[in-house]
């Protein structure tokens, strides 16, 4: 068993380096746009404040390539400081004198939030110098940082393996999530994967018909699997390579006696700017971007049914407003079913907060592509390598 931070004693006076995913959206301004990574990090946090140790915190933001002033962890900080009134600093460097400087004057009781680590090109890269910065500023290290624990990086691989490590209250819970709803799910379980990167998702798939009853295929991906039925698809974007996967799974599905439901109507376009068409049939010109009235009749139908919910990825082109309506009424439709959801990944996520439901959903995941390894039933990571008891 992992060593979580309640197995962790005596912290009053220690420095612990904390972990955290704060790769928030933000403005042109600066304003946070979706503080939820801060909010799910506030019980760890405040666990470890509590305590009375000297809390160091770290995380990534973005993809810079070096400094990048508009991805300074500075608007995070800000955050904390009014969560926790003058107990939080900010040092505008991620390692080196600056930062050895302002640990070695810290209080028990203060948090200091270090700039965004991805401005050190050693964060990515798993460098030794760069873990070996790290741990010297701390005699303890907490991962919390659930979204990123797929990654092999130096924040959370490399300076796990060399220090006394422990996982945090928000990384324990997304494990204990996903680990019951594989282990013991409530039936009919039904399992929705949208989006466009077949091949990243047909794993997933196949793992999840150990367990699941029905599984509802919308988005690009559908077209693949559509293809594999020989029915006609238009244009519509197909991953020629993935045909023989896709049809692979939906006669393992056949012979177990799991429900696949595909689109049965669209929203489709002719050439690349053409108006948003409805059509039941594709014809040879036109490309689908959405499910159409139908399809959201159909999977709304079994999402009624469900006990058990889990969701990942979007049921049309969600980036453009044109092709929203099917993810919107599928997010719907999962709030009202009453059964236990767990929903992952940005445009799912963003779909339920749209909608204003994100209060029905029992578990929204904190990580896209952290989530998408547990529905794979591969391990993360960054959590392997943390200590056990
Ligand atoms: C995420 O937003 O999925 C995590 O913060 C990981 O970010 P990354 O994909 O840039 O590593």
């Amino acid at each position: 068993m992992k060593r979580t931070i309640s197995d962790l004693k005596d912290l009053k006076g220690k420095r612990v380096l904390l972990r955290c995913d704060f790769n928030v959206p933000l403005d042109n301004w600066g304003d946070i746009l979706d503080d939820n990574r801060i909010v799910q990090a506030i019980p760890t946090i405040s666990y470890l404040n509590n305590a009375g140790c000297k809390l160091i915190i770290c995380s990534h933001l973005g993809r810079p390539k070096g400094y990048d002033k508009f991805l300074s962890l500075f608007p995070v900080a800000v955050s904390l400081m009014k969560q926790f009134p003058n107990k939080v600093k900010f040092c505008s460097k991620v390692v080196g004198l600056e930062v050895d400087d302002a640990v070695s004057k810290m209080k028990d009781g203060e948090i200091l939030v270090l700039e965004n680590l991805r401005f050190n090109k050693g964060e990515e890269e798993n460098d030794p110098k760069f873990v070996d910065q790290l741990c010297k500023l701390a005699d303890v290290y907490v991962d919390d940082a659930f979204g990123v624990a797929h990654r092999k990086h130096a924040s959370n691989y490399g300076v796990a393996l060399k220090m006394p490590s422990a996982i945090g209250f928000l990384i324990q819970k997304e494990l204990n999530v996903f680990d019951k709803a594989f282990k013991d799910p409530s039936h009919p379980f039904v399992a929705i994967f949208g989006g466009a990167k077949v091949e990243d998702k047909l794993p997933l798939i196949n793992n999840v018909m150990n367990v699941a009853d029905v599984i509802i295929i919308g988005g690009a991906m559908a077209y693949t699997f559509l293809q594999a039925k020989d029915i006609n698809i238009g244009v519509s974007i197909v991953a020629e390579d993935q045909v023989g996967n896709a049809r692979a799974i939906l006669r393992t599905a056949d012979e177990r006696g799991i429900k696949i439901l595909l689109p049965v109507d669209h929203v489709a376009v002719v050439g690349e700017k053409g108006r948003p068409i409805k059509t039941t049939e594709l014809k040879s010109d036109m490309m689908a971007l959405d499910i159409g009235k139908k399809t959201i009749k159909l999977f709304a139908a079994e999402i009624m049914k469900a006990k058990q919910i889990m969701w990942n990825g979007p049921m049309g082109k969600y980036e453009d407003h044109a092709f929203r309506n099917g993810t919107l009424k599928i997010a719907k439709a999962v709030a009202k079913s009453g059964a236990y959801s767990i929903v992952g990944g940005g445009d799912s996520v963003s779909a339920v907060k749209a909608c204003g439901v994100a209060d029905k959903i029992n578990h929204l995941s904190t990580g896209g592509g952290a989530s998408l390894k547990l529905m794979e039933g591969k391990p993360l990571p960054a959590v392997e390598v943390i200590d056990c008891i």
